[in-house]
């Protein structure tokens, strides 16, 4: 198969270029907003009849959630007017669209994991265009899977375990929220889970959605206070309500997605949140121990 990758240097991206770098069977095209902008529907089209491409990851967005605010304009058409144009070239060439989504499509008001066929809600600027972005690609008809993941950390771009680490280096302690509870997801994770759901479809129709974060229910306070403990950090983690740290874009109180439906579909077991976050803290390892002495 030919795969297309957008937004190839972001977190996913990246990840995913790891794991094609071991696969022999496909044959993997990554791009970023310099090689292909997905707003510019000339250049999209251009790239799949070039590479007669039958998958696309679409791993690009606007992604600075409190600028979104003030830019909804410039993040709705990364995030809704783009994946629209990927998902019509996808229809014209019969290939599949795996798009990403968000937790922040939620109300974030529920005391259950939310449902894939939950109703949204989404509480910021952010949220409306990423809501916007699914609706638009479900409405297209191409085979799409919609795939909704939440907290997510790599050991590249900026995330809250690297700005944790950082705090740990140069504070004695920190505030963290300890009201809004969901869970991390490791972008090496997500895109194994992607790679197989890509293996498991091989061209036939899908207009599926699906959830995917690590496994477990943790506070940013818990997950703050793991990644000092990991990283041997001596920063006190003290808790705080999100009263006491306002931001521009409202976060949700309480955003677990609920994983069955890819568990089910996919037959995958998901690791637990802490366990991938040592897996992710080794490959920053060299820099850690540095930044320790
Ligand atoms: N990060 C999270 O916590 C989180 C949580 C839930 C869901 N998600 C979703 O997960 C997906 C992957 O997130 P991520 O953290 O890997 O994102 P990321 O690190 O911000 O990467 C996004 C990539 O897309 C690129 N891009 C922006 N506009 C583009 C355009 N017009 N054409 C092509 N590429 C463009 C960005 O380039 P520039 O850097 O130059 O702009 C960047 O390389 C996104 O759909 C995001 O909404 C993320």
């Amino acid at each position: 198969m030919n795969i297309l990758v957008t937004g190839c240097n972001g977190q996913l991206g990246t990840e995913l270029q790891k794991i094609a770098s071991g696969d022999n069977h496909n044959c993997w095209f990554f791009t970023d907003v310099d090689t292909l902008d997905i707003c510019d529907k000339e250049a999209v089209e251009h790239c799949f009849s070039t590479h007669n491409i039958d998958v696309c990851v679409n791993c690009a967005a606007y992604t600075a959630v409190d600028m979104a605010e003030d830019e909804y304009k410039l993040a709705e058409k990364i995030n809704a007017y783009a994946p629209q144009v990927l998902a019509d070239t996808c229809l014209k060439h019969n290939a599949l669209l795996v798009h990403i989504s968000t937790d922040y499509v939620f109300g974030g008001d529920a005391n259950e994991p939310y449902k894939t066929d939950d109703p949204v809600n989404p509480q910021s600027a952010y949220g409306r265009t990423k809501a916007e972005g699914e609706r638009l690609i479900r409405e297209s008809g191409c085979n799409h899977f919609i795939i909704r993941t939440a907290w997510l950390y790599s050991a590249v771009g900026k995330n809250f375990v690297k700005t944790m680490l950082m705090l740990g280096d140069t504070k004695d302690e920190i505030n963290v929220v300890a009201d809004q509870k969901g869970c991390p997801t490791w972008a090496y994770d997500l895109a194994l889970a992607i790679v197989r759901l890509i293996e498991l479809n091989e061209k036939k129709a899908a207009h599926e959605t699906f959830h995917f974060t690590n496994e477990g229910q943790i506070t940013w306070h818990d997950f703050a206070t793991a990644i000092m403990e990991i990283g041997g950090k001596r920063c006190k983690v003290n808790p705080i309500t999100s009263d006491q740290y306002p931001t521009k874009a409202k976060r949700p109180a309480y955003s677990v997605l609920d994983l069955s439906k890819i568990k089910e579909f996919a037959g995958i077991e998901i690791p637990d949140w802490r366990e991938s976050l040592v897996k992710c803290m080794e490959e920053l390892k060299p820099g850690l121990l540095r930044s320790s002495q």
